[in-house]
């Protein structure tokens, strides 16, 4: 189980039948067969998923899966793997110049979560080195594609800037990341959702990119569903 889902799919077990509009979820209906007609059939599970990572960056970087390993992708080259129906973890780019301390723009997943949903999204919560989307192919549910398309380094506020040995900004630190204090990163007694709110930087992050998670406990605006998917990940999408 991926952590950022945990509390999130605890949170639905109390939620979900009050309200489906929250995390983007598809309408009860649709996604509750729950007495199927004669003649009709369930959703079947899928033993595996099919995963696409497509480097469209004008560099080469290394893709990495949490539990699968890493692979190089020269400019424009993809690679496609399955992962298991119960796969949870991240997947994130690694360029050349980055550092080996996690500021990483990450892809989160954890396939069938709850219902038979996957829930999938975009962090920035450690950082944002390389610009990313999910898109979800072949699901059923609401299954919208969230995104960090934006170059983020740009406009990094200066304390967050990570800067090469050139002085060159080549990565945006999250809050958490770089001052590592319990109420950026939603720690101890800040592990609240209701507590916790975002910070100026956080603002920031989401601002730039919408539907990534900007901090921990960003959820209902960065946290999508989809149903028996398969997964595009672009590194340097259009925006
Ligand atoms: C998400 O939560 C924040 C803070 O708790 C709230 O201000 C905002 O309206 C919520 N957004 C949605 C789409 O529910
Ligand atoms: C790859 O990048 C190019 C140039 O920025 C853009 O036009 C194209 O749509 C991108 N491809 C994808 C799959 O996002």
């Amino acid at each position: 189980m991926n952590a950022r889902h945990q509390h999130i799919i605890v949170l639905c077990l109390i939620i979900y039948h009050v309200s489906g509009q929250l995390f983007n979820f598809p309408p009860l209906s649709s996604s509750l067969p729950s007495i199927a007609a004669p003649g009709t059939s369930l959703p079947v599970a899928r033993a595996h998923r099919n995963f696409i990572v497509l480097n469209n960056c004008t560099f080469g970087l290394t893709a990495y899966n949490s539990k699968m390993g890493q692979k190089w992708l020269n400019s424009g080259e993809s690679m496609a793997y399955q992962v298991p129906k119960e796969w949870s973890g991240r997947i994130w780019a690694q360029r050349k110049e980055d550092p080996d301390i996690p500021l990483y723009t990450l892809a989160e997943w954890t396939l069938d979560a709850y219902m038979g949903m996957d829930f999938y999204d975009v962090s920035l919560v450690d950082g944002f080195n390389v610009p990313m989307s999910i898109i979800p192919t072949k699901g059923k549910g609401a299954c919208l594609s969230p995104s960090c398309s934006e170059d983020v380094t740009e406009d990094c506020p200066s304390d967050l800037a990570y800067h090469d040995d050139h002085g060159r900004v080549i990565a945006c630190q999250s809050a958490c990341s770089k001052f590592s204090t319990d109420g950026f990163c939603c720690r101890n007694e800040w592990n609240d959702p209701l507590k916790c709110k975002a910070s100026v930087y956080a603002d920031f992050f989401k601002r730039k990119c919408p539907t990534a998670y900007s901090y921990a406990y960003n959820d209902n605006t960065s946290t999508f569903t989809c149903t028996a998917a398969d997964y595009k990940i672009v590194f340097c999408p259009s925006n």
